[in-house]
């Protein structure tokens, strides 16, 4: 079958066929720009952290002159994943631990024990004296390190055009302009596809209904105790779950081609945040009235980059959507410290990844009995489709950037309209547009 996605409508093996989780490996992931981590992670000469794109162990790695080169985690001697931990310091150099070949920072061969006995073998004709391979297309776009893993394909600036505004936003956010990524990300495992998760992120019209045991509850136990004063922290981060249809429908939706989205054009749920003391001024010190005030009120909710990353500048988290096979993904959630911003700024991002997406979370549990449900439901076959078809219009075509309603699945529709394009390209590496 090649037509899973018909407009308004998504095939149900979307989510649960092996087969497809294969070829959209290579077709969807291996094809685009995935998000491979923060340069902040390798502040020093030799530092390196490693993560897994399409399946494939990569590395990235801080050089002298101060670049991040991204290798393949994989020994050309044996295939060894030469570096195991997620983050730390290669020292002067990479050293494989099971036959000790060495190798530059950049992956260049350096060293290998008793090379004598590789002199009549013209060892330069082999793979394995290339080192270990840097991955050609990598981007670090203001600290973001994406890679796309198909040497040939859709250029950066072209796969994220207007989407990289929430990233600048993010950046902009930090009086110094400049972002530090806190601590190791909480991990998540949930036993549904990925692209539940991904669905979930632009799908305004779950949270009053899936989260009132969880985020109503506590608002309402809250207002049990007859307090006057302003809410406690938790409080105001669990408030804006419980709003109503008629607020995320005024808050609109934002799509951009290539798959990417909003929720939050002109309003959101980070907006009515209680200020912190000091915050503005120092903006203000940096950017001047004008751009503070047009920063800080751009709040959008939840941007999706296609295929996998999902982002909330206002309140600086970051979530990375992990594929491990059909049936099971890992949602790393990272933070982010806004470098020269007061501290309560950080505590409140800490707060809110607890709160929300950790595993101890009350309000992911919500989501995640959701999508574990739905791969239950979705081996019926009484029904091979999965609706969303909210707000379609009549001849609705994804090229171009558009702001729609916010209760609209138009978001949804434009990230598998998306998907697809790449599943059914020859190569997956053509079909942007
Ligand atoms: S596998 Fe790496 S040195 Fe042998
Ligand atoms: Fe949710």
């Amino acid at each position: 079958m090649d037509n899973y996605f018909n407009g308004k409508e998504v095939h149900r093996t979307l989510f649960l066929d092996p087969s497809l989780f294969e070829r959209e490996q290579q077709q969807v992931f291996a094809a685009s720009w995935c998000y491979l981590g923060h340069e902040s992670l390798v502040p020093e000469t030799g530092d390196f952290f490693t993560g897994e794109i399409a399946g494939q162990p990569l590395a990235m790695v801080r050089q002298k002159n101060g670049e991040i080169v991204v290798l393949h985690n994989r020994c050309p001697h044996k295939g060894v994943k030469v570096l195991a931990e997620p983050q730390g310091n290669v020292g002067r150099f990479i050293r494989c631990p099971y036959h000790a070949w060495t190798f530059k920072t950049d992956g260049q061969l350096l060293s290998i024990p008793v090379k004598k006995e590789y002199d009549d073998c013209d060892l330069s004709s082999c793979a394995a004296h290339k080192g270990m391979q840097p991955v050609t297309a990598v981007e670090n776009y203001r600290g973001f390190v994406f890679v796309r893993l198909k040497e040939h394909g859709v250029g950066f600036d072209e796969f994220f055009g207007d989407a990289l505004s929430t990233l600048d936003n993010m950046v902009l956010r930090s009086p110094q302009g400049q972002l530090r990524a806190i601590g190791q990300p909480l991990l998540h495992r949930h036993r549904c596809n990925w692209k539940m998760v991904v669905d979930n992120q632009t799908d305004t019209c779950h949270p009053m209904v899936a989260h009132e045991s969880s985020a109503g509850e506590a608002i309402r136990l809250w207002k049990e105790t007859g307090h006057d004063g302003p809410p406690p922290m938790a409080v105001e981060l669990f408030s804006p779950f419980m709003a109503s249809y008629e607020f995320f429908s005024a808050m609109g939706i934002r799509t951009w081609p290539n798959g990417h989205g909003h929720t939050g054009v002109s309003n959101s749920i980070h907006k009515a945040y209680s200020s912190i003391p000091g915050y503005w001024e120092l903006m203000v010190e940096s950017y001047g009235e004008t751009q503070a005030a047009a920063i800080l009120d751009d709040t959008r909710h939840n941007t999706v980059y296609f295929p996998n990353l999902m982002v909330k500048g206002p309140i600086q988290t970051l979530r990375v959507i992990r594929p491990i096979s059909a049936s099971e993904t890992v949602v790393e959630s990272w933070i982010f410290e806004l470098v020269g911003a007061p501290s309560q700024l950080l505590e409140r991002t800490v707060q809110y990844n607890n709160l929300i997406n950790s595993p101890c979370s009350m309000v992911a549990h919500d989501d995640v009995e959701m999508y574990e449900r739905a791969m239950d439901g979705l081996r019926s076959q009484a029904n091979d489709w999965v609706n969303v078809a909210r707000l379609f219009e009549p001849g609705e075509t994804h090229g171009q950037t558009q702001v729609v309603s916010g209760t609209s699945e138009r978001a949804m529709r434009n990230f598998y309209n998306t998907w697809q394009q790449l599943m059914q390209a020859p190569d997956g590496s053509t079909a942007h547009g």
